[in-house]
This record gives structure tokens, sequence and C-alpha cells, in this order.
């Protein structure tokens, strides 16, 4: 399909998806505020824009800023674009590629155009999504940011369109390209910083175009979930590398992390094995039916590494159930994945909202969902080793079953993290990530 028939084809479903949320609550109508940059507090200078993910959920426009969309059903959407005239910044161009057909675009050069403008465009019952609700307000807008209007695009917005995963596969090909860079910059032993630099450069990215921000952890770092600083200098001894760093394409996020060692060493060994459980995992997707059975499998796989490397010597099943495997896999599975790194709707019970709390043993859990085609998220077990957290178990009861001086030997190590992001299909799954990296690395 061409890349505007696949767009309007996703124009056509978003369209579905809204008909039935806004007749559901009630409106006839919905003005999506893409929002502005936020300011510093006493300062001139702002944080880096991100638009409101119900306004990019329409529109793929690079500049989107003070940008409006009303949509009605049964008429095509209306994009009010703002073109500022501005002589101390690049004004945006005007609205072109394969996407513009599927709008009716009025283009504004003054805030003050736009209450008027809107009103010729506006039903009687409208709702308001976004930020900043004085423009609401102006235009007699009541119902901002209602919930069951929100609950059910959340819900729906799990599930993606064919447009959505050509974007998400777009920003996994480059996030692998920076990937295997910022791989051979650490085997070159360079510092954190030089290979966050390596990274943007083969990605084609600046930093403010990242979904989030580069985690390059050298060493013990890596026991640190979200690190987030750039040593400038590599550290004396280089032994592990982890990469959670990912790309962006029409603004939805790619998320892949990665761990290497510097050695052929039992630590190698060790990310070895976790990859083979992930993979393993994933091959099993369309047999489980919810995210959180997924989530303890995966506790329990982590339990046979610990088992297998002399680490932990319990039952696995015990392992997981006494929240010792939980000490070296604090975080969850995963979650959902899309024009948010962490895409909305999670926890949602059903397209009428209402909540699926995680289990009590995950709290951190993102995702409690059933499984269904459609449904786009990550699979990224890791295996720490936390200071913090063993020192937890060491307080406890299981205290006797640790190998203690094993454990010692792996901190240095910081920890290991495998992160791909799926796509369950009709006939099963797809993984973005491992084909990215297949095509990428293939001769
Ligand atoms: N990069 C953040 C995460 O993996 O969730
Ligand atoms: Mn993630
Ligand atoms: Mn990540």
């Amino acid at each position: 399909m061409s890349g505007d028939a696949l767009f309007q084809q996703h124009v056509d479903e978003v369209s579905r998806t809204f008909d039935s949320a806004l007749a559901r609550s009630r409106h006839d109508g919905v003005l999506i505020a893409a929002g502005s940059a936020h300011g510093y507090f006493l300062d001139d200078q702002h944080a880096v824009f991100h638009p409101n993910p119900h306004f990019r959920h329409w529109v793929p426009a690079a500049a989107s800023e003070n940008c409006f969309l009303y949509y009605a059903p049964g008429r095509p959407p209306v994009l009010f674009y703002h073109q500022p005239r501005d002589y101390w910044h690049l004004p945006p161009a005007a609205p072109q590629g394969d996407w513009t057909s599927a709008f009716d675009i009025q283009i504004f050069a003054e805030d003050e155009q736009l209450p008027d403008l809107i009103r010729a465009h506006m039903g009687e019952r409208v709702a308001y999504i976004g930020e900043a609700p004085e423009l609401a307000g102006n235009l007699g807008i009541e119902s901002r940011n209602p919930e069951t209007l929100l609950d059910f695009l959340h819900y729906h917005r799990a599930r993606k369109t064919p447009y959505e995963c050509e974007c998400i596969r777009a920003a996994t090909r480059k996030a692998v390209r920076g990937h295997l860079a910022a791989r051979d910059t650490f085997r070159a032993g360079h510092s954190e910083f030089e290979i966050h630099q390596a990274y943007l450069g083969a990605s084609r990215q600046r930093e403010a175009e990242l979904p989030y921000p580069n985690i390059v952890a050298l060493n013990e770092h890596a026991s640190a979930l979200h690190y987030q600083h750039y040593d400038h200098a590599p550290p004396s001894a280089m032994r592990s590398f982890l990469l959670d760093a990912g790309g962006c394409h029409r603004g939805y996020a790619a998320d892949i992390t990665r761990t290497y060692s510097a050695q052929a060493d039992e630590f190698a060994d060790m990310i070895a094995a976790l990859d083979t459980e992930q993979q393993a995992l994933i091959a099993e997707i369309p047999r489980f039916k919810t995210y959180p059975e997924l989530h303890h499998a995966m506790h329990l796989r982590i339990a046979n590494i610990l088992k297998r490397f002399d680490l932990v010597d319990m039952e696995p099943e015990a392992m997981v159930e006494q929240n010792v495997t939980f000490a070296f896999l604090p975080h969850g599975l995963g979650h959902l994945l899309g024009i948010q790194t962490h895409d909305v709707g999670g926890h949602l019970a059903s397209e009428n909202g209402g909540t699926r709390p995680p289990p009590a043993a995950y709290p951190a859990l993102r995702l409690t969902r059933e499984l269904e085609p459609g449904l786009v998220f990550t699979i990224e077990p890791g295996l720490y080793f936390i200071p913090m957290l063993l020192e937890a178990l060491r307080e406890s009861a299981n205290a006797p079953h640790l190998n203690w001086a094993r454990i010692e030997t792996f901190t240095r190590f910081g920890g290991i993290r495998i992160e791909d992001n799926v796509l369950i299909t009709d006939s099963g799954v797809e993984n973005f990530t491992r084909d990215a990296f297949a095509a990428a690395e293939s001769p």
C-alpha cells in the first residue's frame, strides 16, 4: 500500500474510534490542542516540546506547536495549522506530504484569529482535549478532558494501525543503526559520553528528537535502572555496557535495550542466558492470556538463571513466591509502546474505563491488559545487581540461600536488560527489534 493510502486507512480507523467515543460521551465534535513548549520558572528558555499525544494520533506534521485539530463525525478533520510570522525563528513550512490530503487545513498566523476560525467549524456539544483550557473557555467549551472520552480513546490507542506499525518499524531501524555504532564505540574503549554521541550520529537524531533520554551505562552504572549521566572519561577497566536507547519516526517511538560484556566471560554467558529466555518467552506469547502472566513466567525464567549460575540455591517457584527474584528484576516486564514510550492505557480494564491494577507482588508493572492482536509492547527482562536491593535480601530470612561471594563477582558488571518491541498479529508475534537487527547485520 502506498504511504498516503496507508495513512488514509489510519485516519479512517482513528475517525471510527472517535465516532464511537464521541457518541458514547455525548459530544458532536472534539477540539484537540497540540499544546506549546513548557517554559522554565523565571526563565525565557523552554523544555523540548512534545505534542499532546491525541493530536499526534491524527497529525504527523513535524511542526505542531500551537496547532489544533477539530473533528466532527462525518466530516474531514480540520487542522488549524500555526504558521507564525516570526523573524527570531524559522517559521514552519506549510504542511506538505502524503498525509495532508486527509485534512481540511486552515493556516493561521496570529493567535487572535484562532477563535473565529474554530467557531466557523464547531458544533454544539464539543469536548476539548489538551492543556491550557483557557481557549476552551473562550470558545464556551465546558467539557474539558472528559474521562469517559479519554478512557475510550486510551483503551483503543493500544491497538496499532498498520500505519502506526510502519512508523514504529522506521523508528526501530533508526535506533538499531545507533545501537550498532554505540556497541562498536564501547568495544573501542570509549566513554559513556562518546558512546552517546556515536548513537546520535549513527541514528541521525539530535538529543531533543529522542523518545526518551539515552541510558548509556558502563559497569556498575548498569545497576541504576534509569541511569542518567554520561561520564566523559572511560572507566579504568571496561567490563560491561548497557544501552537503552530509542528512535522516533513521525512521533512514534522504538524503545530498545542491549547489554554487552567486554570479555567472553561468565557475565557474557549470563547475557546469553537472559537473551535465550527472553526469546523463548516471546515465542510463547500466543499461549498467554494476559500480560501479568507473561511477567510472572519471566520471573520463573530469571529464577532458573539464578539457580543455574549458582547465585541462589532455592527452587525457582519458591524464589519467585518469596520475592527473591524481585531483588534481581525489580521493574515490570514491559509496557505499551507507541506515541509515548510508556503509552497510555496499560491499566485500563475496558473501553468503559476502570482499572486492572498490577498484582500486589509486582506494583511497578505498567501493563495488565489481556493480550490481543494489534497490541505493541516491550518485553524487557532484566537481571541486575543493585546494592540497595541486595542489602535488603541479605537481611531477609532467605539470605543463607544466596551465594554472596559469587553475587559479589557479578556486582561489578551492574546488570543486564534486553528489550525488544513486539506486535501481536493474527497469526503470532512480530518482533520489530530482532527483525531490524537481523536486516542491519546481514551482509
Ligand atoms: N526506556 C525506558 C523503558 O525501557 O521503559
Ligand atoms: Mn521500555
Ligand atoms: Mn527502554
